[in-house]
């Protein structure tokens, strides 16, 4: 019989912490519902701990997702696992994941604690975290690196304590798929008590083994997996839902458990939480790049049209490619509109938000003949973040021609006051931000620009992303526009925004 494998979606806190990726919890809200669309068991919601935002950020998705749980990350203190507790309390099924290093190198260096302490911490905060929750999932932060006799120490304890899911992470993205499988089955072998739990992986992407290790840890019984939409996550990121999902659905020949995905809501998640993080999809990633399903040479094409098995072994509409359906146009009426949103699990705040979004789809539609539902995405991410920023776009000229230096006018509210920019650059984007820049002074150094197509053909809406920085804080802002010009100056003035708001937050492995 087929195993259940449980899939633990960690997009909002893990993926959260790339840099740039941090989202506001409207943003976040729309994350869930799409990752409960997609059928995730659990969805680790963010770290209640680190601000009062993360906090009643993952409270609303504990109100809101009903067919999945909903987890919080909690360090293995009171403080942290009371607060997790607190927000997952409204969830219909609520999950408190707690952590503490085991590796002697944390242990000494950074927790400068002995094992001994290490393993009554574990203890106590499983405990504790019953109080809130049945449901407690307990992991061995660095567990690649941990000595294993004293693992399954700490395993059979915790499990003795009431953790029901037991977590072994690849932290530093250090083992390969033989070593991290063998390490799995060994500690699934000694812990006496380790029937009495689910055995989860978590690993990290460092020497690009992250999807392979888990597989390798599910090969030797790991029965849920951590993961990530994209493979966003800390440094190189975290094991990629959709490609631990279609490798355990394409070889069910090889694994004797399946999940509960429904592929088809892959790729849709995928550019959601691409356009909210603004972590473009790079063309060849499998599964979910736009090349994915192209066959480029003519021996491929061949193949694939006498007899597409000859060079699929995925199907493209299995995995949400032609969910790209067209969604509306010019003549569609408010509540089409209206209709569309709550069917992409758009909820938007009141009235006056909707007209105002619907005022936007409507010049949207008068520029570019067909809407797709990610253009509606887009559209709603502009509209949502609009309201409460301080600089906002108000008008631009750019003048490009050939053999003359590219100029920019940039008219822009800042809170409130229009203000006027010029500048020249090497080209029409380079000569706009100059212009803002020469009125902002940010003294923001410029990371990362980039520009994607949110759909197909010369009128489609261009979606940048600018990624600055600023004394240590990385932000991410995201504009889309028909003109990239315009979506630039939209996605530079976001960024500016982020780094106007003084988020504190606690990263929680520092
Ligand atoms: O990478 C890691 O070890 C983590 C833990 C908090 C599970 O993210
Ligand atoms: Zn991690």
């Amino acid at each position: 019989m087929t195993e259940r494998l449980y899939i633990f979606d960690t997009t909002l806190r893990d993926g959260e912490q790339s840099p740039g990726a941090s989202m506001t919890g409207d943003e976040k809200l729309r994350i869930a519902r799409q990752l409960e669309k997609l059928g995730v068991d659990i969805i680790e919601a963010g770290f209640a701990a680190a601000s009062p935002g993360d906090a009643r950020a993952i409270r609303t998705i504990a109100e809101h997702v009903k067919t999945s749980t909903v987890c919080s990350l909690a360090r293995a203190n009171e403080k942290d696992i009371r607060a997790a507790g607190d927000a997952v309390r409204p969830a219909q099924s609520a999950r408190i994941h707690t952590f503490i290093a085991t590796s002697p190198i944390h242990m000494e260096k950074k927790l400068r604690m002995t094992p001994d302490q290490v393993l009554e911490r574990a203890v106590a905060a499983v405990k504790l975290a019953r109080e809130y929750t049945d449901d407690v999932e307990f992991s061995a932060e660095d567990a690649v690196r941990s000595d294993l006799d004293f693992l399954c120490r700490v395993f059979e304890a915790v499990i003795a304590a009431g953790a029901r899911t037991v977590n072994v992470p690849d932290t530093v993205g250090y083992s390969l798929p033989a070593l991290w499988g063998e390490r799995v089955r060994q500690l699934i072998e000694r812990v006496p008590n380790a029937d009495k739990v689910i055995w989860s992986t978590h690993c990290h992407n460092d020497l690009g083994m992250a999807v392979a290790n888990s597989l390798a840890a599910v090969m030797n019984g790991a029965r849920q997996v951590e993961c990530t939409i994209n493979g966003l996550g800390e440094r190189a990121g975290n094991a990629s839902l959709e490609e631990v999902v279609m490798a355990v659905r394409t070889r069910r020949d090889v694994f004797n458990c399946d999940t509960r995905i429904d592929t088809t809501q892959i790729v849709p998640t995928s550019k959601l939480v691409s356009t909210i993080t603004g972590y473009p999809v790079q063309p060849n990633k499998a599964i979910v790049g736009a090349n994915a399903f192209a066959h480029e040479s003519g021996i491929h094409q061949d193949g694939v049209l006498k007899h597409r098995e000859t060079y699929e072994i995925m199907r493209a509409e299995d995995v949400g490619w032609n969910a790209n359906r067209l969604t509306l146009g010019k003549l569609s009426g408010r509540n089409a509109f209206k209709t569309k949103l709550a069917e992409l699990g758009i909820v938007l705040d009141g009235e006056e938000a909707l007209n105002a979004a619907f005022a936007r789809f409507k010049a949207l539609a008068d520029k570019k003949r067909e809407i797709f539902d990610e253009d509606l995405q887009a559209l709603v991410s502009d509209e949502t973040s609009a309201g409460r920023e301080r600089y906002k776009l108000v008008s631009m000229r750019v003048v490009s021609e050939t053999g003359e230096t590219p100029n920019a006018k940039v008219v822009f509210a800042d809170d409130g006051v229009e203000k006027e920019a010029h500048g020249e650059g090497s080209g029409p984007v380079d000569a706009a931000f100059k212009a803002l820049e020469s009125v902002v002074q940010s003294d923001a150094d410029l990371l990362l620009y980039s520009v994607n197509n949110i759909t197909s053909g010369t009128d489609a809406q261009g979606e940048v992303t600018v990624r600055l920085a600023k004394a240590g804080r990385v932000v991410n802002g995201q504009g889309a526009d028909t003109d990239i010009v315009v979506a630039s100056v939209k996605a530079y003035l976001h960024a500016l925004n982020k780094l106007d708001s003084k988020l504190e937050r606690a990263h929680p492995q520092v």
